[in-house]
C-alpha cells in the first residue's frame, strides 16, 4: 500500500511517500522536508501569512521531488493524505487543497489526517508496536500525555494549562536572544551550562492529575535573567541548563503520574513513546529512558527527523486509516482546531 502524505500545518513544507506492508511494517520511500525557519527568523516566530504563501510557492516542487525520489507516479498510489489540521489555517488549506486536487486528478482516495494523530502513530512507522500505548506528545503547540488505544481512539490523560513545552523552550530562547527557534539552541547552550546555578520552580510537581504548567517557570527564567543582566555566555548557558533541568524534572514527574493513571484505566501499556519536535531533546529522551526502565516498559523513540513535522508521519497515518477503510470526501474541511 503506497500513500503520499502532505504536511503544511506550521512552518515545514513536506511531502513523503510511505509504503505499508501487509504485515503492518512501514517503509519510507521518500520524505522531503523544506523548513521555512529562515523566512520567519527575523520575526522571532512563525508568521501565519508568510507561512501560507511559502507553502503555496514550495509545495508543488516538494511533491514532485517526493514522487521522483520514491520512483513512482501518481497512478501507483493507493491514497493521498494531507494534514487537515490542527494548525495555521492558511497552510492547512494549501496542503489539503493540493491533496484533494491530486486525489481527484489521479482518481485516488483522499485521507484527511489529524496532525496530532500522525505524531501519535509515528512510532508504528519505525517499529512494531501494538495498542494500547502511552504517548508523551511534546511540540511547539502541544503538550499531552495520551493513551493511544487504536488508530483513531485516544484518551487524553493530561495536558498543559498554559504553555506547551516547545513554546516554553522557544520563549526562553527568545528572552536570552538566541536565534529562532529556541528549542535546539537552548538545548545546545544547556549542554555547556550549570543546571544547579539557578533554583527554578518545578510547577505541578506531585500533583495527582498529570497536567503541566510552564508559564511560571518561564517567568522565573526571565526574572533571573533580568536580575543578572547584561548576560555573559556563561550566564546564558547556566540559565538554559537550569531551565532544562526543571523541565526534565517536571516531565519525569508528570509522566510517572500519567503512567499510574494509564495503568488504572487501561492496564499495562505495550510501550512508552515520545513524539513531537521536543522529542529531539536528548535530556528529555534520557528522562524517558529512566522512566521506561523503572516501569519495565518498552520505549520507542522515533528518530529526531520523524519527531519534528514531516510528511512521512502524515502518509503513515493515512496508510493506517486506509488499511481500516477510513477515507474522506473531497469536501472535507480544513480545521484550525481539531483535538485528538
Ligand atoms: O512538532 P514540531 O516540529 O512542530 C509543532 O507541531 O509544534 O515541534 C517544534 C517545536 C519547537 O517549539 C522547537 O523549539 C521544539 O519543537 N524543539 C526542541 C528541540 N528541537 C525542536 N525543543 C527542545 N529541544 C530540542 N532539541
Ligand atoms: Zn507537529
Amino acid at each position: 500500500m503506497l500513500v503520499l502524505g502532505l504536511e503544511t500545518t506550521c512552518d515545514e513544507t513536506s511531502a513523503a511517500v510511505v509504503r505499508r506492508h501487509e504485515d503492518g511494517r512501514g517503509e519510507i520511500l521518500s520524505n522531503v522536508v523544506l523548513s521555512q525557519v529562515s523566512a520567519h527568523a527575523e520575526y522571532g516566530g512563525v508568521v501565519p501569512e508568510i507561512a501560507a504563501r511559502a507553502h503555496v510557492e514550495a509545495l508543488d516542487g516538494i511533491v514532485a521531488q517526493a514522487m521522483a525520489e520514491a520512483r513512482i507516479g501518481f497512478s501507483h498510489l493507493n491514497a493521498v493524505a494531507a494534514a487537515a489540521g490542527p494548525g495555521l489555517i492558511g497552510g492547512v488549506i494549501v496542503g489539503l487543497t493540493t491533496a484533494k486536487a491530486i486525489a481527484l486528478a489521479a482518481g485516488k482516495p483522499l485521507v484527511a489526517v489529524n496532525h496530532l494523530e500522525a505524531h501519535a502513530l509515528s512510532p508504528r512507522l519505525v517499529g512494531k508496536l501494538g495498542f494500547p500505548y502511552c504517548l508523551l506528545l511534546v511540540s511547539g503547540g502541544h503538550t499531552q500525555i495520551v493513551a493511544v488505544l487504536d488508530v483513531d481512539r485516544f484518551e487524553r490523560l493530561g495536558t498543559t494549562i498554559d504553555d506547551a513545552v516547545g513554546e516554553a523552550f522557544d520563549k526562553v530562547g527568545k528572552m536570552l536572544s538566541l536565534p529562532y527557534p529556541g528549542g535546539p539552541r537552548v538545548e545546545a547552550a544547556a549542554s555547556r551550562g550549570n543546571p544547579r546555578r539557578f533554583a527554578f520552580p518545578r510547577p505541578m510537581l506531585g500533583r495527582h492529575e498529570p497536567d503541566f504548567s510552564l508559564s511560571g517557570l518561564k517567568t522565573a527564567v526571565r526574572l533571573a535573567a533580568e536580575a543578572i543582566a547584561p548576560l555573559s555566555e556563561t550566564d546564558v548557558a547556566d540559565l538554559c541548563a537550569s531551565f532544562q533541568a526543571a523541565v526534565v524534572e517536571v516531565i519525569e514527574d508528570r509522566l510517572r503520574m500519567g503512567l499510574r493513571l494509564f495503568g488504572s484505566r487501561f492496564g499495562k501499556p505495550k510501550g512508552l513513546v515520545i513524539a513531537g519536535g521536543v522529542g529531539a531533546n536528548k535530556a528529555i529522551r534520557a528522562a524517558l529512558d529512566r522512566i521506561a526502565a523503572e516501569n519495565a516498559l518498552r520505549l520507542l523513540m522515533p528518530p529526531a527527523s520523524l519527531c519534528t513535522d514531516n510528511g512521512a508521519i502524515i502518509a503513515w497515518a493515512g496508510a493506517e486509516r486506509l488499511a481500516l477503510g477510513m477515507t474522506d470526501d473531497l469536501d472535507c474541511p480544513p480545521r484550525a482546531r481539531w483535538p485528538l
